[in-house]
């Protein structure tokens, strides 16, 4: 009998566009401080592109990077997953995009749109396809580009303070030396009935026409958030998450090398190390330099946390997340 394959990162990178806007820029252009942005959310600085710079852009660059990372060949990669929840076009998905622009075969690319939880609920999903040996290297990218349609307005400045744009790739590959590395288990979570909490409601389909004049005048295009809501489920959802994951492969907090939390605030990722007890030197927190990148913000953690050898073969690595939908997740890896 075959050993049977578990799923490793063979290779991590990430890309964040040149221009970086801090608070003191965004004092100038709405009704906010840096003091009032960094008490409230750690967030010192984030990156914004440049008009006409898409999240299938920014996912090319950081494609890139993790396939020279994985010491792969680009006609090795038999399947693409991409995460955002800020595609370039409502369709066809940035999975295509990619596709082409990396000059890929004809092979198979699928979109996720999990928002935050985007790229636990992708890793979850190249995990099957890779154990089950339908692939064997897949490329999972996780970009978003959110600059362009945030508003600066009192309406909406609760939330515009906090998001950036961003990108981070892995390659996946199977793993049949059975020394026990790879992802050990994803575990997903979702509750609908928190969808208005955090939502873009405008443009959609299911008006007719889908775009008229009084969406326009009342500037309801721009994504809204409960933010106190957001923050108390986030703080809840991802501890359990984690203890979940952790009882599953029968691992305490005292196993784990480094926990990536989804970067929303840090603020919750400060409330998410307290309530598992776990010591802040082993959670990753770079919330400072790039705000919430949503799907991006744990591949981009992983990839900096594996450059600079802050993970090292064996350690026990876990991310969580929680996002719009409400989603969250948790996943546990050996490294
Ligand atoms: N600058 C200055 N003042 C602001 C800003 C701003 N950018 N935004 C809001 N305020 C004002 C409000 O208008 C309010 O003024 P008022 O008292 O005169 O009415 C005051 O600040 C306090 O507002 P609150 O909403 O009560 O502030 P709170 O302490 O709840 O903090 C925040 C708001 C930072 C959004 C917080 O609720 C939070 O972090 N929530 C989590 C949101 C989050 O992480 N979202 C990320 C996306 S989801 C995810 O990734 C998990």
């Amino acid at each position: 009998m075959p050993m049977s394959a578990s799923t490793i990162i063979t290779g991590t990178g990430r890309y964040l566009p040149p221009r970086i806007v801090t608070n003191f820029d965004l004092e100038k252009i709405m009704n906010t401080t840096d003091e009032w942005i960094r008490q409230r959310s750690g967030i010192r600085e984030r990156h914004y592109v440049e008009p006409g710079t898409g999240s299938s852009d920014l996912g090319f660059e950081a494609a890139v990077r993790a396939i020279e990372d994985a010491k792969s060949e680009r006609s090795e990669i038999d399947f693409i997953i991409f995460a955002t929840l800020s595609p370039d076009y409502y369709f066809p998905g940035n999975g295509v995009l990619i596709q082409h622009k990396l000059g890929l075969g004809t092979i198979g690319a699928l979109d996720i749109r999990n928002q935050c939880s985007g790229f636990i609920y992708a890793l979850s999903v190249a995990d099957q396809y890779i154990k089950t040996g339908t692939f064997k290297k897949i490329l999972l990218v996780a970009a978003e580009v959110q600059s362009t349609n945030l508003d600066y307005s009192d309406a909406g400045r609760d939330l515009a303070v906090l998001f950036g744009d961003g990108a981070a790739a892995v390659i996946l590959e199977p793993n049949r030396s059975g020394d026990g590395r790879g992802v050990l288990s994803t575990h997903l979570f979702s509750d609908g009935k928190h969808a208005s909490d955090l939502w873009m409601v405008h443009p959609s389909p299911k008006n007719k026409p889908t775009f008229y004049p009084e969406f326009i005048a009342n500037r309801e295009y721009y994504p809204r958030m409960d933010g106190r809501n957001v923050f108390k489920n986030a703080s809840e959802r991802m501890p359990e998450a984690v203890t979940i994951a952790l009882e599953h492969n029968r691992l305490t907090v005292e196993d784990v090398a480094l926990l990536i939390p989804h970067q929303a605030n840090d603020r919750i990722s400060q409330m998410v190390a307290r309530g598992l007890k776990i010591p802040l030197e082993k959670v990753a927190r770079n919330i400072d330099r790039y705000g919430n990148t949503t799907a991006a913000s744990i591949p981009i953690a992983l990839d900096e946390a594996a450059k600079e050898g802050r993970i090292k073969r064996g350690d026990i690595v876990v991310l969580t997340a929680f996002g719009s939908g409400y989603t969250w997740a948790a996943a546990v890896i050996r490294w």
